[in-house]
């Protein structure tokens, strides 16, 4: 396959985020006394803030009044954003910046699938704005693993989906991936949890994207 674009995760795939959501609901479970059980972390990985929110309540969701709830969820992201404010270009995941500035170079359009709204806010921080075409916006599709804002990343760069490649660090996002109309899943992180992808990877800085490529830019060089 000659790939013509590339969609990126951002939290725990671009930059060590993951961990500041993570630990911002930690915080916030401990405060409301919910136990975090082994497979909490890996539970919110990659989940949009209300259905995280409801992770960390479990069986108390319930007790709580949707006003309480949207309080809740803002608190983190106070934290969440405080977390972020000390951010710069060296929270970059290894390879992340070297893969960015590759693709760019070569004109090939990148374009952002997170689940986050303060997606845009992390990659100024980052200092890789940029870098991307398009930005898609998580509240214009149905949470990962829905495959919606693959898609609309996709069509953002009018790129079919079939040609692009993207990456992920959690399950509900390489479901996602999958479910998105012959997009390629590149599962950045541990075969354990990210076994339904189509090629897994420590980190970015273990994808050479030559291999993926490079044909393209031939082809494109030829017709
Ligand atoms: C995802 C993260 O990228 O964004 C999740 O993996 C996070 O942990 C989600 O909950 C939503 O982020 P935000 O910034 O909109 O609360
Ligand atoms: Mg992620």
């Amino acid at each position: 396959m000659i790939y013509r674009a590339a969609i990126f995760d951002l939290d725990g795939v671009i930059a060590d985020t993951a961990r500041l959501h993570l630990q911002a609901w930690r915080q916030l479970a401990e405060a409301l006394q919910r136990p975090w059980a082994d497979d909490t972390e890996e539970k919110l990985k990659g989940l949009e803030r209300m259905a995280s929110l409801e992770v960390i309540l479990g069986g108390e969701s319930g007790n709580f009044s949707e006003e309480t709830k949207l309080a809740l969820a803002s608190r983190k992201n106070s934290r969440y954003q405080e977390l972020i404010r000390s951010l710069s270009p060296e929270d970059l995941l290894p390879g992340a910046g070297k893969l960015l500035a590759w693709l760019y170079e070569r004109k090939i359009p990148i374009a952002l699938a997170s689940a986050s709204k303060n997606a845009p806010a992390v990659l100024q921080a980052l200092g890789i704005s940029d870098f991307f075409s398009y930005i898609a916006d998580p509240e214009q599709s149905a949470p990962k693993p829905s495959p919606e804002i693959f898609l609309a990343a996709a069509q953002g760069l009018q790129v079919e989906a079939e040609f692009c490649i993207a990456f992920e660090d959690a399950a509900a996002g390489v479901t996602a991936i999958k479910a998105a109309q012959g997009m390629t899943a590149v599962g950045v992180g541990s075969e354990s949890t990210l076994g339904s992808a189509d090629y897994i990877v420590g980190s970015l800085e273990m994808f050479d994207p030559k291999d993926f490529f490079l044909s393209a830019i031939r082809a494109a060089v030829v017709s």
